[in-house]
């Protein structure tokens, strides 16, 4: 880290495999870093209290709530985000099951799954639910999205 003035620093960030360089401060969150100095806005910024789920991005493979987290803390941590996940077959699928309507939860929803996917791909219909209720729909209902999850571990032991 190289100190830049008093209050900001540049720091290097490695997000979906690249590295970043970002002018941060201290009391930075993720969120704020990912979507203004980075131009990432695929993690949505809604309740900023950890709440909705909708700021979800992973940091070491653990899904977190990016408005919660310090931007500090994640310097030389791998970061991946809904940006990362662009054409996976997650995507399709939550399509594929309608469990996409405003869509403004869809990538926290998104990336959770994939880290359930990652971690546990027998999960069963209780630890799906429990994973997936740090996430916040307003729209949809739920069913959808865990119709949706539930093909997406599906395919997952398939494959
Ligand atoms: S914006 Fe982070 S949990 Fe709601
Ligand atoms: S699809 Fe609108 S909040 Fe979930």
């Amino acid at each position: 880290m190289r100190a830049h003035d008093t209050a900001k620093s540049v720091v290097q960030f490695h997000v979906n495999g690249e590295t970043h360089e970002a002018v941060i401060r201290s009391a930075d969150t993720l969120l704020h870093t990912l979507r203004v100095q980075l131009g990432l806005t695929g993690a949505k910024k809604s309740c900023e209290n950890g709440d909705c789920g909708a700021c979800t991005v992973l940091v070491n493979d653990q899904p977190m709530h990016a408005c919660l987290s310090l931007a500090i803390e994640t310097i030389g941590q791998p970061i991946k985000t809904i940006e990362g996940l662009m054409g996976s077959p997650i995507q399709e699928t939550f399509v594929d099951h309608w469990a996409i309507q405003c869509g403004y939860c869809t990538p926290g929803f998104i990336v959770n799954c994939h880290a359930l996917a990652e971690q546990h791909p027998q999960a069963d219909d209780n630890t799906i639910e429990d994973w997936m209720q740090s996430n916040l729909c307003r729209c949809t209902g739920y069913q959808e999205i865990k119709e949706a999850v539930k093909a997406v571990l599906n395919q997952k032991n398939q494959s």
